[in-house]
């Protein structure tokens, strides 16, 4: 049977279940990253899971969330992390060594290999032909302990791109084009593989810069070809051994079908405040702008700022506007100080940061109080920036750089020329700052500091659940309105009683006290629930704050395991209409719930209003167990 490229790589790594799309299959993982933010709980439950060395062929762990050293809680996040990797056999990329998705793009992805990465943006690895695939901490701790990765299989989207892109058209103009048709819920449960002869004009970061966005999308991974663009990037990397040519069969059969024609495409901006608001830069241009930043995994490599260097050479940031430019790894930098185009950028009043993810995830940079704010970044959910009124609009960095200058959202195609950048034959390569594990780890000792506190247990799934509607919210509410990021909180990612006072904060500030006075409660939810990043700290916090329930219209997929990785119920009304039926305040009860649950026939009484409400799971037989054991990390230890 002809098989397409997502095909192939499951076939490979199949260890569980059947190839039909939406049956739960569990394949094997050959390399995982964490990055910090995610990473301090992902080896606390590594250790828990009781494993001396990892047993994947490859883990990374990252260094790139937290960099701001303002008291001591990340510091000692990082000094457990460097000791983590070196007791278990991981990889470590120090601070400053760059974004983790850029530095495994160049370093350590391998086409036709799997990656598990506690990091919703995982699948940039696909740019360069691996299933990579974002998952909670929880879930790449047991894959680092040799157990397989269990997911739906997915239906495969073939976006196919036809012709050569339009002038000063980029590869981040394709991904919004492709947010615009399909929207933010459009690839869940599913890959988006890219082929057509447009392929061939996309350079492995600029397919990353595509695959990396297929996280907005809601898709479980995002997936192009290897071939001889992908070799010339490897051998480029000093890694030529690492390709293999990785096409799709002549006669692959695909579940949808999308097609773009790249000459036809112009430069595209997704308006606030949500990644699949898009529209045309030309629609929206002269409107004034404050800030503008330039990095992330979406857009910063090489190429990339090479571009906004030849932009920006000769010329004057405008003098209201805030310029600030974050590389994507220490080898970009070096490269850009090398050929002199990191002076181009200073000398125009840009504001080198360092190779992290700061601003794109609130760490410095907020705008001012009602600011417009452009960025290459994924995302632009509002108050992610840090100041809840600003407003972000997402663009290319030609774009950025175009704005940057006049002050105002400015088409590039208004700059004459289009630029051209060939990747260099070789890349400056130097891993200095990749730690590699010594050869047994036995004798490391983690380094816990006073910020590392223990989780909290998850919830056993009793026959009776009953509690209040805490709170009851909307549509696409993502993991930033449930355990907001941003500086002050992301250092304490590893103290979950301290970070659970922030769940909910700008949605509901009393959330956290009033569920805490309550004994927990339930959450009620609109459409797609939990979109956003893989943070499981979404899952923790209400965990910690006795949330056991969470009733919506639909789920994120990671968000969704999250819960249930930390036994939390994630149920979905029947008939949307009911949600309109709950108010915040109700006292629900769920009855019969281990015999029902297999079933799939729940009932939620609501007590208050003396009404009642059919509800039902997509929850695997696996994963109902998971509930049963009181969460995953019990249910693995159950199965040593
Ligand atoms: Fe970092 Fe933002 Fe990407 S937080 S991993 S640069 S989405």
């Amino acid at each position: 049977m002809d098989l397409n490229l997502t095909q192939k790589i499951i076939a490979a790594h199949l260890i569980e279940g059947e190839m039909v799309s939406g049956q739960e299959i569990a394949i094997k993982i050959d390399q995982t990253l964490t990055q910090d933010a995610t990473g301090t709980m992902a080896y606390l439950e590594f250790e828990a899971i009781g494993i001396d060395q990892v047993k994947t062929e490859l883990s990374v762990s990252y260094i790139d969330h937290n960099t701001l050293q303002v008291g001591y809680e990340n510091a000692d996040d990082h000094r457990f992390l460097q000791s983590a990797a070196a007791k278990y056999g991981v990889y470590f990329s120090r601070m400053g060594n760059g974004i983790c998705h850029q530095v495994h793009l160049e370093r350590f992805g391998r086409p036709g290999q799997t990656l598990l990465g506690s990091d919703s943006h995982t699948p940039t690895s696909g740019g360069l032909g691996m299933l990579a695939i974002g998952a909670g901490g929880l879930d790449v701790a047991t894959a680092m302990a040799g157990y397989p990765f269990y997911v739906k299989m997915p239906g495969v989207v073939n976006v196919r791109l036809h012709g050569r892109p339009a002038p000063w058209v980029a590869a981040k103009d394709i991904i919004l084009e492709v947010l615009r048709r399909l929207s933010v819920k459009g690839g869940v449960g599913k890959v988006m593989e890219y082929t057509g002869e447009g392929v061939a004009y996309l350079s492995v970061p600029e397919r990353a810069t595509i695959t990396n966005m297929g996280a907005e999308l809601g898709a479980t991974s995002s997936i192009f070809p290897s071939d001889a663009v992908t070799r010339e990037f490897l051998t480029a990397q000093n890694r030529p051994n690492h390709y293999l040519e990785l096409l799709p069969d002549a006669d692959a059969a695909y579940d949808e079908v999308v097609e773009i024609d790249l000459s036809l495409l112009e430069p595209l901006i997704a308006l606030p405040h949500m990644p699949d608001n898009v529209a045309g830069v030309s629609e929206v241009a002269g409107r004034k702008v404050n800030q503008v930043f330039i990095g992330s995994c979406t857009n910063s490599s090489y190429t990339d700022l090479m571009r906004v260097a030849a932009i920006l050479k000769g010329k004057t940031v405008h003098p209201e506007v805030s310029l600030v430019i974050a590389p994507g790894s220490r080898q970009v930098l070096r490269n850009l100080a090398a050929n002199g185009a990191l002076a181009d950028m200073v000398d125009a009043g840009a504001r080198i940061l360092e190779c992290a993810c700061g601003p794109c995830v609130g760490v410095g940079q907020s705008p001012p109080s009602a600011g417009i704010s452009l960025r290459t970044s994924n995302r632009n959910f509002e108050g992610r920036s840090g100041t809840a009124d600003a407003e972000i609009y997402l663009v290319s960095c030609e774009t950025a750089a175009a704005s940057a200058l006049a002050g105002e959202i400015t088409d590039p195609r208004g700059l004459g020329e289009p630029i051209l950048i060939n990747m260099p034959e070789k890349f400056a390569v130097d891993d200095r700052m990749v730690i590699p594990p010594p050869e047994s780890g036995r004798a490391v000792e983690l380094v816990r500091g006073p910020n590392i506190k223990p989780m909290p247990a998850a919830n056993r799934l009793q026959d009776k659940l009953a509690g209040e509607v805490l709170l009851k919210v909307g549509d696409n509410i993502t993991t930033d309105h449930i355990m907001p990021a941003g500086a002050k909180i992301l250092a304490l990612r590893s103290n979950i009683p301290a970070i659970s006072m922030h769940c909910f904060e700008r949605v509901d500030s009393t959330l956290a006290r009033r569920a805490l006075a309550a004994g927990g409660g339930i959450v009620v939810g609109g459409l797609n629930y939990g979109q956003g990043s893989s943070r499981e700290h979404a899952a923790l916090a209400p965990l910690y704050l006795g949330i056991k329930a969470v009733v919506t219209k639909s789920f994120a997929r990671i968000h969704m395991q999250n819960l249930v990785n930390f036994g939390l119920l994630p149920l979905v009304f029947e008939n949307e209409t009911d949600y309109d039926g709950i108010e915040a305040g109700d006292q629900l009860v769920i009855e019969n719930l281990l015999e029902n649950l297999a079933a799939n026939e729940i009932i939620i009484n609501n007590i208050t209003r003396q009404e009642s409400y059919p509800v039902k799971h997509s929850l695997s037989v696996r994963q109902m167990e998971i509930l049963k054991a009181g969460g995953l990390l019990n249910y693995v230890k159950s199965k040593v």
